[in-house]
């Protein structure tokens, strides 16, 4: 359970030019988004339901299901009108599902997909593998055994779901606030836990998505946030299969929204995962965060749905703190009004991949093992417009196309090449200095260096690569580190 509040992003001082930057970039933003809402006015009528709304962006609207309440008909009503994925809310969580070690039991789970598939909605599996809710015989394990018994209990709980459900929460709250690995039981079972868990669920159901799900992930600079987009990024170089984040988006308890949350969704999406918010849920229904957190997602193309912790006030596991969407008289609330005006306004389609965990692991192989450069802000790939090969060609941002001039392979001289003899090159070392590329000479201008903090810095200038912008065409130069997105860059 979310416990303690994330930091905000530091009171650091910015540099001037960094702030005109800032300052130039918003008030751009804020002409675009004029122009969008006159030129473009949305060209869908408005949806009345949550789950409608969330599908004219290819979308979901999601709640969590307790079985013990589906003979409450104020809450099937509303919950069978509204959303369109259901996730169980206990009843698939290990102790539900094996009471006795190797003794299944799913009839409180299978009565949540029932009812849920009877109606037309799609269901998210949560979860396999936590540090909670374990069944008392697994809490009392550890080393070679309990990873056996972990293994055993995706096996068994994922044959007997196989081909039924959207996606699988594998792994659920392994990190410390701190961006550390919990030190839980199954920690103790070694570091790799986590990726043979999620090895063992792609075998077990290539069909469902596989999800890392985790709470107080949605403010990127807080250290959890960085510790788990470390990990996917570990695993999606090493091709261990994983799908999806989930970010639990628990804003009760003392959290709120960050107003880098976008940031965090595009950042992780960047790394070649969907994202989705799992566990909705906001201190007193504040309608600007409800508004805010349903337009980070409507922003963010990968990122693929939403899921409220319950329906009703009374319905949630923080109720005094009234959360969700709907009264516990079953009343829409303010709160639900902003997030299906928030749905119904949105922009960009989701792009999710369309065939579940079949997409995994990395989308980036190219010839010779070279690797896309790919923005944390922009999603989009380092990229030598036309295909250029002549010398001084600055590189840009376009969208990925996975071709030869988008091709980067770092050398253990720290080069990164193009069509093998050409350089990713500094024309300077001063800030603004165009990156470009130039035949191969071996000068310090054209290393660099690819930090585990999602950077990579110029040798020569010690600068980070850089872009001011996210569009196709904008293009990279070398910038004083400020430890934003528009810095951040994966090789994948
Ligand atoms: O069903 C028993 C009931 O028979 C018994 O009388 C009663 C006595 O306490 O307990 C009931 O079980 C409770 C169960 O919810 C069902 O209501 C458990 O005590 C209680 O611990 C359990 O809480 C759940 C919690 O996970 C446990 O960790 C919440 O419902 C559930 O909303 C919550 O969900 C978690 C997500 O899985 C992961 N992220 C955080 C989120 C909120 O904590």
């Amino acid at each position: 359970m979310a416990t303690s509040s994330p930091v905000h992003s530091s009171g650091a001082p910015r540099s001037r030019s960094l702030r005109v930057r800032l300052l130039i970039s918003g008030a751009v933003a804020a002409v675009a988004a004029l122009g969008v809402a006159i030129v473009m006015p949305n060209a869908n009528a408005a949806a009345s339901t949550l789950g409608a709304a969330a599908a004219q962006s290819g979308r979901y609207f999601g709640t969590a299901i307790a079985a013990s309440r589906l003979g409450d008909s104020t809450y099937t009503t509303i919950a069978g009108r509204e959303f369109n994925m259901v996730t169980a809310e206990n009843e698939m969580k290990p102790d539900a599902t094996e009471p006795q070690r190797g003794q299944f039991t799913f009839s409180a789970g299978d009565q949540i997909y029932n009812w849920a598939t009877q109606r037309g909605m799609k269901v998210r599996g949560h979860t396999l593998a936590w540090h909670a809710q374990q069944p008392g015989w697994m809490q009392s394990l550890g080393g070679s055994s309990l990873r056996q018994a972990m293994i055993d209990h995706i096996n068994g709980v994922m044959a007997h779901y196989k081909g039924k459900l959207a996606a699988w929460d594998v792994v659920n709250e392994a990190f410390n606030e701190d961006g550390s690995r919990r030190q839980s039981n199954l920690q103790g079972t070694g570091n790799d836990w986590i990726e043979v868990a999620f090895r063992t669920a792609r075998n077990a159901d290539p069909s469902a998505k596989l999800c890392y799900n985790d709470y107080n992930i949605e403010n990127w600079s807080y250290g959890k946030t960085q510790g788990v987009y470390r990990m996917i990024q570990d695993f999606r170089s090493r091709g261990v299969p994983i799908d999806c984040v989930g970010l639990q988006t628990h804003f009760t308890g003392g959290s709120s929204l960050p107003s880098n949350f976008q940031t965090t969704l595009s950042s992780f999406a960047a790394l070649g995962v969907d994202v989705a918010l799992t566990e909705v849920d906001v201190t007193n229904a504040s309608t600007t965060q409800y508004a805010g957190l349903t337009q980070a997602c409507m922003n963010v193309p990968r990122c693929i749905g939403i899921t409220v912790w319950g329906v009703r006030d009374s319905d949630s596991w923080r109720s005094s703190e009234s959360p969700l969407l709907f009264d516990g008289g079953g009343n829409k609330k303010a709160a639900y009004t902003s997030v299906l005006n928030a749905l119904n306004a949105a922009g960009p389609t989701a792009t999710s991949s369309p065939t579940g965990g079949t997409a995994s692991p990395s989308p980036t192989v190219t010839p010779g093992g070279a690797k896309r450069i790919v923005g944390a802000q922009s999603g989009r790939c380092v990229d030598v417009p036309n295909a250029s090969r002549n010398n001084g060609t600055r590189v840009q941002l376009y969208d990925c196309n996975g071709q030869v001039n988008q091709a980067w392979t770092l050398t253990s001289s720290r080069q990164l090449t193009v069509y093998g003899s050409m350089c990713l090159d500094a024309a300077g070392s001063g800030n603004a200095s165009a990156v470009q590329i130039y035949s191969c000479n071996g000068q310090a201008n054209q290393q660099w260096n690819v930090n585990s903090n999602g950077t990579i810095t110029g040798v020569q200038s010690g600068r980070c690569l850089d872009v001011w912008g996210t569009a196709n065409g904008q293009q990279i130069q070398i910038y004083d580190c400020n430890g934003q997105a528009n810095q951040r860059f994966s090789l994948s």
